[in-house]
């Protein structure tokens, strides 16, 4: 009797011990919010004021105000709004701090940068009270999206910007930044996979590049008439027009861009322009229209193409 009892108890124990393991498992899946980056998430709350005026959008509201270390979901920083985790690691991969509210300056020293883990930024719609781009934003390499449009940045877009070799989205606008050093060739040349680069309410700086070689900006939401900036760029050098997949209806002045004389490509495929075929620089090696609302005679020698 003795010894099933002890058994018994044994096994009580044993399962005891089990369970209390199961449960720690389970708890530090779900709370795997490393301490090294709540505490630089929380110093990042602190270095802003959160100011209403900041934000624009109708739908903002303070996200980090939730941020807090008691209360339901605590510390685990996971959790917290605007916050993404890596499922297996626990490394913070995501920050939406859009239409947040923040408003304040911000520097390099700021914690954000110690984020080294972040593939996704965004704190589009806030206020950084004319700051420039901080150069540490060239450690986070493994951003792959990052959104700084409309939220008071100033001046040259920082040189470090180009260490950033992952990024496939990158959206300045609405910002009144400059881009001489880096240029936008530099640019465009170094960050290999850009695929969506946002600078339609841009339009100043890039009437001082010089040599501007290739434009791409296909896929970004350019509305109406193609931009009258674009008619500023150095008729010399550019070899590489790509303005597909926007929502251009037309040119505001003749197509027959006469003066890009070097022009090789020109991407106008699904827009929404209208009339008659625009007639490409006699320049041109291949010429994309397709998927638009074009309508009339091609006439047999639409150029002068050789
Ligand atoms: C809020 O921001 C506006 C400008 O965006 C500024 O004029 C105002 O002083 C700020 N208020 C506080 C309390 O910082
Ligand atoms: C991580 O887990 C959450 C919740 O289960 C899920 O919604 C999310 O898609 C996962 N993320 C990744 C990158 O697997
Ligand atoms: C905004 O910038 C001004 C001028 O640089 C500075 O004096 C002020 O303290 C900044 N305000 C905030 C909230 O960072
Ligand atoms: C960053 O912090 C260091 C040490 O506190 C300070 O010396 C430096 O001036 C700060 N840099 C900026 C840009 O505020
Ligand atoms: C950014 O990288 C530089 C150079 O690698 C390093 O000196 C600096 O401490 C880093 N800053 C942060 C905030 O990690
Ligand atoms: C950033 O957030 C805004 C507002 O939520 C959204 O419209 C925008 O697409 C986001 N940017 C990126 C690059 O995801």
């Amino acid at each position: 009797m003795g010894q099933l009892l002890q058994h018994f108890l044994l096994k009580c124990l044993l399962f005891l011990i089990l369970s209390h393991f199961l449960t720690q498992c389970v708890s530090s899946m779900l709370r795997f919010c490393l301490d090294s980056e709540r505490s630089a998430l929380l110093r990042l709350k602190d270095s802003f004021i959160l100011n209403q005026s900041a934000s624009d959008d109708t739908l903002a509201y303070p996200k980090v105000s939730s941020w807090k270390l008691e209360g339901q979901v605590g510390g685990d920083c996971c959790s917290w709004d605007g916050v993404e985790c890596d499922n297996n690691t626990g490394h913070v991969i995501g920050l939406d701090l859009s239409s947040s509210f923040l408003y304040g300056s911000i520097n390099s020293n700021n914690s954000l940068f110690q984020l080294h883990h972040l593939r996704r930024l965004n704190l589009s719609d806030n206020n950084f009270n004319r700051s420039e781009i901080p150069s540490a934003i060239g450690n986070l390499t493994r951003l792959s999206r990052l959104d700084l449009s409309w939220s008071g940045f100033t001046g040259q877009i920082p040189y470090e910007v180009l260490q950033l070799s992952n990024l496939v989205i990158l959206d300045l606008s609405r910002n009144p930044l400059e881009l001489r050093n880096p240029s936008l060739k530099i640019l465009s040349e170094r960050l290999v996979n850009l695929k969506h680069l946002d600078l339609h309410k841009f339009p100043d700086f890039l009437l001082s590049q010089d040599e501007v070689e290739l434009l791409d900006l296909r896929d970004n939401k350019i509305h109406g008439f193609i931009p009258k900036w674009i008619w500023g760029l150095s008729a010399q050098t550019l070899h590489v027009l790509d303005l597909s997949e926007n929502f251009l209806r037309g040119f505001d002045q003749p197509i027959v861009v006469p003066q890009w004389i070097n022009l090789r490509l020109l991407d106008l495929r699904s827009n929404m322009l209208q009339g008659p075929l625009p007639i490409p620089p006699a320049s041109i090696y291949q010429y994309f229209v397709s998927n638009n609302l074009l309508k009339g005679e091609i006439s047999s020698g639409i150029c002068n193409c050789t």
